[in-house]
């Protein structure tokens, strides 16, 4: 997993994984902050946890190079962004096609990009919600494999809307998890193939 902050989903795996809700092994954590959350939390859990400074590198690219160094040396089937902050460049995204997932805090394609609950009650939307989707070179544009909605309130502000996302997120990423650790869902060309119908 990548993660750059807080790491609820992260969490949220470890506990299903724990509790036999799902049959997976996380291999590792990795992080581009040493003092995000997730990378604690994985400590906690006795995982591999292990963070990179963007600034110790000249570039994206030689940064991107180096964090994908050790999450490939760590053989993942499946590699999870969530709440990963810093663009990925295109050579790893191309070299992890169709192994490599983000959980976004809106219904993609709408509210694509950063404060997507404040994008969604300034546009007047009358739900929201979160996908997961496979990460492609277009910043949240890869094909989405499942959604959560959550209803719009009239009272609504940011920080309410975003506990309402977020805690949708946890099952949404669970359940999506499942379905590749029974081997249903693949991405084919630029579509994903899912053999039951969406979540
Ligand atoms: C989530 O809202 C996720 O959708 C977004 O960043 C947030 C990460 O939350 N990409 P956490 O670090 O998993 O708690």
């Amino acid at each position: 997993m990548l993660a750059s902050g807080r790491g609820s989903n992260l969490q949220a795996l470890i506990d299903a994984i724990g509790e036999g809700r799902l049959h997976a092994r996380i291999v590792g954590v990795f992080s581009d902050r040493r003092d995000a959350l997730a990378l604690q939390r994985a400590r906690d859990a006795g995982l591999l946890a292990e963070a990179l400074r963007a600034r110790d590198f000249d570039t994206r690219l030689e940064f991107d190079a180096a964090l994908f160094e050790r999450v490939d040396a760590v053989q993942p089937d499946l590699i999870v962004c969530a709440g990963y902050m810093r663009l990925l460049g295109q050579p790893v995204v191309e070299a992890h096609r169709g192994r490599m997932l983000n959980i976004h805090p809106s219904l993609l394609p709408a509210f694509k990009g950063l404060r997507t609950h404040e994008q969604a009650l300034a546009a007047g939307a009358p739900v929201h919600g979160a996908s997961v989707h496979f990460v492609t070179p277009e910043l949240d544009g890869g094909p989405v494999i499942a959604q959560a909605r959550v209803p719009v309130r009239g009272d609504d502000d940011a920080p309410a809307l975003a506990a309402r996302v977020i805690a949708r997120e946890h099952p949404l990423l669970v359940e999506t998890l499942r379905l590749f650790a029974q081997g249903r869902v693949a991405l084919q060309s630029e579509h994903v193939h899912l053999d039951r119908a969406p979540l």
